[in-house]
C-alpha cells in the first residue's frame, strides 16, 4: 500500500527532475560507492580494505568494522564527484547479495538509513547480475555494449557461470530494462577464482591469489607441467580436480628433491612458481573457454562478454580476443575498474530497475546467497 501511494505522488514529481542514482557495494571487502545521472556514471569510489592481508583471506568481522569506518566518506566523495547533493538523489541502490551478510547488512542499512531521511525509493541489486550489467555503464570512455541475447562467462572468487542474457520479451526493446539471465552452466564445486587462490596459497602468494598467478605466469612456461582437466557433461564446470592435481604435483617435487617446503623446493628448481602458475592459468583458461565456445556454437550467440573479478586475468582476456577472431564472435571485456566489486555496476542495475519501476519495500532483508 505505501509503495502505491508513492508512486502516485512522489514518483511523478521525481520523473521531472533528472535521475539520480547513489549506488552502495559491501558485499565482501571492498566499500563503494557510485552515482549515475540520467544514464551517465558520474563517479565510482572505491575504498578496498587492507586489514585482511596478513590473514590471508578476508576475515567477516574486520570486513563489517571496516565497512562501517568507510562508508560515510566513500559516499560523501561519490556524491562530490559527480557535483550532486543528496536531495538530488532520486533512488538509493544497495547490494543485497550473495556476499558476507555482515558486510552486506552495513551497506542495506545505510542505504535504507539515507532513503528514508530523503524520503526516496531504495533498489535491491543482485551482485551477480550487477557484474554482467557493467557492460552497460556509460562511463564516457566509449564502452562497447553487448546486444541481446548475449553470453557472459562470470568469474570470480565465488562463481563460474555461463548465462544467457536476454531481453523482457514483453518490453519495448528499444528502452534499457533489466534483461532475464539464465544459468546455462556452472561450477559443480570451486569456482575459478577460488582455484587460483588455494593454489596460489598452497604455493606460498599472497591472497588474493588470482593476480599473482596473473603476474608470475608471465615469466613462465605454460606447458611445463599438465595438470588434471574435468570432463563435466553439458556446460558446467568443476575446478576441484585441477586443484587436487596441483597439490599433488608439488607434493611428488617435495618428495622426489627430498624437501619440506615450497621455498626449498624453489631453491632447487628453477622458475618453479612461475612455471607452476603459468601452466595453472592455462589450465583453467582452456576449461572456461572449451565450455563457452560449446555453448555459444550450441545456442548460435555470437555476443561473448566476461564479466567478474577472474576477468581482469590477462591470460583470459586474450583468449576471449582470440576465441572472438577465431569464432567469429563479439566480444566484450571489461575495463579494469569493472573487474572487480564496485558500485558503478550496482548503480547499472540500480537505473534499469528504477526505469522498471522495480523499487525495494523497507524491511527487506540482505542474503547471503542466492543464484542470479
Ligand atoms: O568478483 P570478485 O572481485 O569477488 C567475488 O568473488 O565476488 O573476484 C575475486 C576473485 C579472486 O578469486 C581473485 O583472486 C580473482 O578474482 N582475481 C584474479 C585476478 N584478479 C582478481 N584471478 C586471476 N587473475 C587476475 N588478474
Amino acid at each position: 500500500m505505501q509503495k502505491k501511494v508513492y508512486f502516485c505522488a512522489e514518483f511523478l514529481k521525481q520523473m521531472e527532475k533528472p535521475v539520480v542514482i547513489l549506488a552502495i557495494e559491501s558485499s565482501c571487502d571492498d566499500t563503494s560507492s557510485a552515482v549515475i545521472v540520467d544514464g551517465i556514471l558520474r563517479s565510482n569510489v572505491i575504498a578496498s580494505q587492507k586489514v585482511h592481508e596478513e590473514y590471508g583471506g578476508v576475515v567477516p568481522e574486520l570486513a563489517s568494522r571496516a565497512h562501517q569506518l568507510n562508508i560515510l566518506p566513500v559516499v560523501d566523495t561519490a556524491l562530490k564527484r559527480a557535483r550532486v547533493t543528496k536531495e538530488d538523489i532520486s533512488a538509493v541502490a544497495f547490494t543485497r547479495g550473495p556476499g558476507l551478510l555482515g558486510s552486506l547488512l552495513v551497506g542495506t542499512s545505510f542505504a535504507k538509513g539515507l532513503a528514508l531521511s530523503l524520503n526516496v525509493p531504495i533498489i535491491d541489486v543482485n551482485h551477480l547480475q550487477g557484474h554482467v550489467l557493467a557492460h552497460f555503464v556509460e562511463d564516457g570512455t566509449g564502452l562497447k555494449h553487448p546486444t541481446f541475447p548475449f553470453l557472459c562467462l562470470l568469474v570470480s572468487g565465488g562463481n563460474s557461470q555461463i548465462i544467457l542474457v536476454e531481453s523482457k520479451e514483453s518490453k519495448d526493446e528499444s528502452a534499457p530494462h533489466l534483461p532475464n539471465f539464465k544459468i546455462i552452466g556452472q561450477t559443480i564445486d570451486d569456482a575459478a577464482g577460488e582455484a587460483f587462490d588455494k593454489c596460489a596459497k598452497v604455493l606460498g602468494l599472497p591472497y588474493p591469489g588470482g593476480p599473482w598467478i596473473d603476474k608470475l605466469a608471465k615469466e613462465g612456461d605454460a606447458t611445463k607441467y599438465l595438470f588434471a582437466k574435468p570432463n563435466i557433461a553439458g556446460y558446467d564446470y568443476s575446478f576441484s580436480g585441477l586443484k587436487t592435481s596441483f597439490l599433488y604435483t608439488l607434493r611428488d617435487m617435495l618428495k622426489e628433491h627430498g624437501v619440506e617446503t615450497i621455498d626449498e623446493l624453489a631453491a632447487r628448481v628453477p622458475h618453479l612458481r612461475e612455471d607452476m602458475c603459468a601452466s595453472l592459468q592455462a589450465t583453467v583458461v582452456d576449461i572456461l573457454m572449451r565450455k563457452l565456445k560449446k555453448a555459444a556454437k550450441d545456442l548460435g550467440v555470437t555476443q561473448v562478454a566476461v564479466a567478474g573479478g577472474v576477468s581482469a586475468n590477462s591470460a583470459l582476456r586474450q583468449a576471449f580476443i582470440d576465441y572472438g577472431k577465431k569464432y567469429k564472435w563479439d566480444v566484450f571485456i571489461p575495463p579494469f575498474s569493472f573487474t572487480t566489486d564496485n558500485a558503478a555496476m550496482v548503480c547499472q542495475a540500480g537505473y534499469f530497475k528504477y526505469l522498471d519501476k522495480d523499487f525495494c519495500a523497507i524491511d527487506e532483508v540482505p542474503y547471503a546467497k542466492t543464484t542470479i
